[in-house]
């Protein structure tokens, strides 16, 4: 490895987060019991972290709490005992202590493996899996070699995006390309699959979208063409007053952009995604703007009936821009 591990604030971006579902609330951390399916019993969990948000409702398992299975394997449980032999019996021995070793490769493990497990099981591995990639990368700058099912990927810090879903990186293996992690909750996984799923619709419909190079089934990581360019939420602050050629070129291309798009959806609501300015993608060549749509990814509950474009670039844009400044994803 070439890089030796550094320690960053506590207050580091991974501890925040907008929520993925609404993309208006802050997601609060909080505990409360949880049931654990395993072996065709249910076991009760007094205490998990969840995240929730207080503004639509979402609530889940907080995959950022990787020591829920220090929870599941304590001692004081006692009906953990029945939950100890089920996993066990069914040869689950060992398979969530990866401990969080420093010098250890950081890895995705076998997708097979990943397979062979039950349904809650599976998501708990997956959570416990993009945990410990995204916090073991948050502890690093430099290159960092991640082990991808069997290959080997080394990526480059610091991330180049971040949204409510997914953490992306350069990797050295590929310069056209682009690593994104999924945070480690189901939503965030869904989201990542339906993104896979959806690119070839926007491409057929003539919105350019980054090609999907490979991907995890399960949804915890894609790899994808790299997009020339910036978001939208980088640019917008340095376009200049309203009036400016800059201003006006970008707005326009925007505007087209994304009228384009919310047309597309009222066509075919199941395309629906976020016109969040993290989505859109804004390549200025000389005096010309176009744009390109950098996320795919499901935006069920986003409502575009009213849409009003003034409203959108003058109102929701800055304040997007402000919560995702406030969370660290730009
Ligand atoms: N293909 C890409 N090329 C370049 N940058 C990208 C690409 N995909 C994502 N990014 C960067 O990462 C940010 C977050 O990616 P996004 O796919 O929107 O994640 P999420 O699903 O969490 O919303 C983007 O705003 C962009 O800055
Ligand atoms: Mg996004
Ligand atoms: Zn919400």
């Amino acid at each position: 490895m070439s890089t030796s591990p550094v320690r960053r604030p506590v207050d580091s971006t991974y501890s925040l987060d907008v929520c993925p579902r609404c993309e208006e609330g802050i997601l609060a951390h909080i505990q409360a019991p949880h049931d654990v399916e395993v072996a065709g019993s249910s076991i009760r969990i007094a205490k998990v972290q969840m995240e929730e948000c207080r503004r639509c409702g979402y609530r889940a398992l907080s995959g950022r709490e990787a020591r829920l299975f220090d929870v599941l394997f304590a001692p004081q449980y006692e009906r953990i005992g029945d939950l100890i032999a089920a996993l066990r019996s069914a040869r689950y021995v060992g398979m969530f202590l990866r401990e969080e070793e420093e010098d250890s490769v950081l890895g995705f493990g076998s997708r097979s493996y990943v397979k062979s497990l039950a349904g809650d099981l599976r998501e708990l591995y997956l959570d416990n899996e993009s945990s410990h990639i995204l916090q073991g990368l948050d502890r690093h700058e430099g290159s960092v070699p991640v082990d991808v099912a069997g290959r080997r990927y080394t990526i480059k810090l610091p991330k180049i995006g971040e949204g409510e879903n997914g953490v992306v990186y350069d990797f050295a293996e590929d310069p056209g390309a682009v690593f994104k992690v999924a945070k480690p909750r189901a939503y965030s996984r869904g989201h990542l699959v339906k993104e896979c799923e959806v690119t070839a619709f926007f491409a057929r419909h003539l919105i350019p979208v980054p090609a999907i190079v490979d991907y995890d089934a399960y949804g915890n990581w894609v790899v994808k063409e790299r997009l020339e360019g910036a978001s939208l939420a980088v640019i917008y602050d340095s376009l200049g007053p309203p009036h400016s050629e800059r201003h006006r070129t970008v707005r326009a291309a925007v505007r087209e952009f994304v009228l384009r798009l919310v047309e597309l959806f009222g066509r075919f609501p199941e395309s629906k995604t976020s016109v969040s300015p993290n989505n859109i993608f804004v390549l200025e060549e000389g005096s010309s703007a176009r744009c390109l749509l950098v996320d795919t990814g499901p935006a069920p509950t986003h409502d575009y009936s009213r849409f009003d474009f003034d409203e959108y670039w003058d109102v929701v844009i800055p304040q997007k821009i402000e919560r995702y400044r406030a969370v660290g994803y730009i």
